[in-house]
């Protein structure tokens, strides 16, 4: 889970790392009172989004007064930033800034390491720092055991080319940020920039972190952080249900069981659609040993999704019986009645795939179709989906595997 720069700096307030004092508001009237409430002559009013750059797009506004704070966050309340909408502004104290530095904690996944990266150019994009002067962004690998102790941190403002003295202050702020990291079970604490004012003292003035969902369990108080507003509803429809969905941008929806094979059958009907111009939808396992319940909460949730023009249903009995799955699909297009209108292409192999065929042939359901392979089940899904066959399955170039679920 990523998280708002607000909740990253409620995090590092927690760890004690230092952060300016600022409110959260949703309305220019609250950004009015919470820059009363700061007190001071200068405030910055700033777009909470979950997208970097949002001072170069406009989001982050100085203000003189709770007159003018309440101004800026009616400039940028609304606003679109890289496709996310600002609904919450931060207000905050404005801070006097001598030098902008950069510091990141990360999983380097490709070298199963974490790795700290450091650099006194902060503020531009890291990116584009990392590929016009690599050499001013300095990378450490981390110890996971040591982390950052003051050591590591001294080597690392070292080799990023700090001077002593800065050096000296910047250190304590570099483990406290590893604590962070490290108790918070994250998998990334960014803060670009980490500046040092004018008095000397090293603040982080902007804050991304990102959770491992994995470490959840061990994070009761992280659940407040979860922006549901903001979350897909038939993701969050999903979750609650306890199936693996995510949501991609193509009309097929894909429901398998095991990650594995719904990872192949979203390549084959990515292939199968490119002669089509149509792609998979979505990702959804319904895991081993899945209920008819749980099918049926799955083609729900797939259903429901308007971009979905026709659906592939690839289970491989095992555990879960291809009976059950049978039954999960009668069972939703029941529960749906008139709602359902999109066509269904079933592959069924494995444990129980006689009993689950003798279900659905049974059920003669005109929108479910059967398919024995995959290959033919992706092709026949991704030209349903693109209108080049009529609901009845007569195609106009038939594909032999696959035949309609007809007694
Ligand atoms: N509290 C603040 N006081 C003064 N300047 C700020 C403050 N917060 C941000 N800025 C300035 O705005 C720039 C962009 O803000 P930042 O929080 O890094 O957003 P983003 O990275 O999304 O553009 C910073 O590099 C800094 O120069
Ligand atoms: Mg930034």
């Amino acid at each position: 889970m990523d998280l708002y720069e607000y909740q990253a700096k409620q995090l590092f307030a927690a760890h004690e790392v230092p952060v300016q004092r600022g409110e959260l508001a949703t309305t220019p009237q609250e950004a009015r009172h919470a820059a009363e409430a700061l007190g001071a002559d200068l405030v910055v009013v700033k777009a909470q989004v979950k997208a970097g750059g949002r001072g170069k797009a406009g989001g982050v506004k100085l203000a003189h007064g709770p007159e003018e704070a309440e101004a800026r966050a009616r400039d940028i309340l609304g606003m679109d930033i890289k496709g996310h909408t600002v609904r919450s502004v931060l207000v905050t104290l404005g801070a006097d800034i001598a030098e902008e530095y950069y510091f990141s904690i990360l999983l380097d996944r490709s070298n199963r390491r974490h790795l700290a990266m450091c650099s006194r150019e902060g503020g531009m994009e890291i990116e584009t720092l990392a590929r016009q002067r690599p050499e001013a962004l300095a990378r450490i690998p981390l110890d996971p055991v040591t982390g950052i102790d003051d050591g590591v941190a001294r080597a690392i403002l070292g080799a990023a080319g700090f001077d002593d003295p800065t050096a000296r202050r910047a250190a304590p702020v570099l483990t406290r940020l590893w604590e962070v990291y490290r108790d918070e079970d994250a998998t990334l604490v960014e803060v670009n920039p980490l500046v040092q004012t004018a008095d000397g003292g090293i603040v982080a003035l902007d804050g991304k972190v990102t959770l491992d969902d994995n470490a959840a369990f061990r994070h009761p108080d992280h659940a407040a952080f979860a922006d549901t507003r903001a979350e897909d509803p038939r993701e969050a429809m999903a979750k609650e249900a306890g199936l693996n969905y995510v949501r991609l941008d193509g009309q097929v929806g894909i429901i398998g069981n095991g990650a594995g094979l719904v990872m192949s059958t979203l390549d084959v009907v990515a292939l199968a659609g490119e002669e089509f111009g149509v792609r998979p939808a979505n990702f959804l396992d319904i895991g081993g040993g899945a209920s008819a319940a749980v099918m049926a909460k799955g083609l729900e949730v797939i259903l429901g999704d308007p971009q979905v023009r026709a659906v592939l249903v690839n289970v491989f009995g095992g555990i879960t019986a291809g009976d059950e799955v049978a039954r999960g699909i009668v069972g939703a297009l029941d529960l749906l009645g008139d709602q359902a209108t999109k066509p269904l292409v079933v592959r069924l192999d494995g444990n129980k795939v006689e009993e689950g065929r003798a279900i659905l042939a049974q059920a003669a359901h005109p929108l479910i179709h059967m398919s024995d392979t995959m290959d033919g089940a992706a092709r026949l899904a991704a030209r349903l989906a693109a209108g080049a066959v009529d609901e009845g399955g007569a195609t106009p170039d038939p594909d032999p595997a696959a035949t309609p679920a007809r007694p």
